[in-house]
């Protein structure tokens, strides 16, 4: 149905219900920078499917219905809203930048941002009278995104922490599934920026992005805790 930089999307029998393919490819600045991170499809699929179950276990809906095998899983079928929000609880990356601080510094509260997802315009930054007025979200709407991303970083933060981590600021879509606004795409060490929370080594694609190396070794490192971690919980 649709092909995407990480991931691909198949339909399937049910109208309700498509496949998400997550492959190795890898790539920054809007696709100007290109390579393949070995198994990243694979750890994406089990970090973004390992947390969205975690999600789940706390009343946040998300578009997981189960996975199928390494790469591939089964999700609901949304109508993604072209809004991407981005939670911040560090300032580091485009934010470091863009008000001239340095990347670490902790922020006194949660800061979100909304970007148009559009790949041709890079996904540029906008407000929320952007989103409402040019029709992308309804102010309902992105209450809701508010809010459950809100929620979301606390669950996050609070379990990254657990194993060490830090979140320091991390990407969610959201879509309309039967008429509610749920969770979708993935949270993936592609799409959240995590520091070890000791050594303040980054395990997120910042080590593809800016050529830092290692970057399959760092994403493994992230799984390993998670997978550690998860199965404690489970018993
Ligand atoms: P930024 O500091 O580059 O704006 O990134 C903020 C967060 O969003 C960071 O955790 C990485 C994530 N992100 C994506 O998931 N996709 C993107 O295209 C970009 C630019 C960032």
């Amino acid at each position: 149905m649709y092909e995407g930089k990480a991931k691909q999307i198949y339909s399937t029998d049910d109208p309700n219900q498509v496949l998400m393919k997550y492959k190795d490819e890898a790539t920054a600045f809007d696709g100007l920078k290109k390579g393949i991170i070995e198994n990243k499809g694979i750890v994406n699929n089990r970090v973004s499917n390992l947390l969205m179950g975690l999600l789940e276990k706390e009343g946040i809906e998300t578009h997981l219905v189960r996975q199928i095998d390494e790469r591939n899983v089964l999700v609901k079928n949304l109508r993604i809203i072209p809004v991407e929000v981005v939670v911040r609880n560090l300032i580091a990356g485009s934010l470091a930048k863009r008000v001239g601080k340095e990347e670490g510094m902790p922020l006194p509260a949660t800061i979100i941002e909304l970007y148009y997802k559009n790949d041709e315009l890079h996904d540029p930054m906008i407000n929320e009278y952007h989103a409402r007025v040019l029709g992308w979200a309804t102010d309902e709407q992105l209450k809701e995104m508010h809010s459950q991303a809100e929620r979301i970083n606390e669950i996050l933060k609070k379990f990254f922490d657990s194993i060490g981590i830090i979140l320091v600021d991390f990407k969610l879509e959201f879509g309309l599934y039967q008429g509610r606004v749920i969770l979708g795409d993935e949270i993936s060490p592609d799409t959240c920026r995590l520091w070890d929370k000791e050594s303040l080594e980054k395990l997120d694609k910042d080590r593809f992005r800016r050529d830092l190396g290692k970057e399959a070794e760092a994403y493994q490192e992230v799984v390993r805790r998670i997978e550690t971690a998860v199965a404690a919980v489970n018993g």
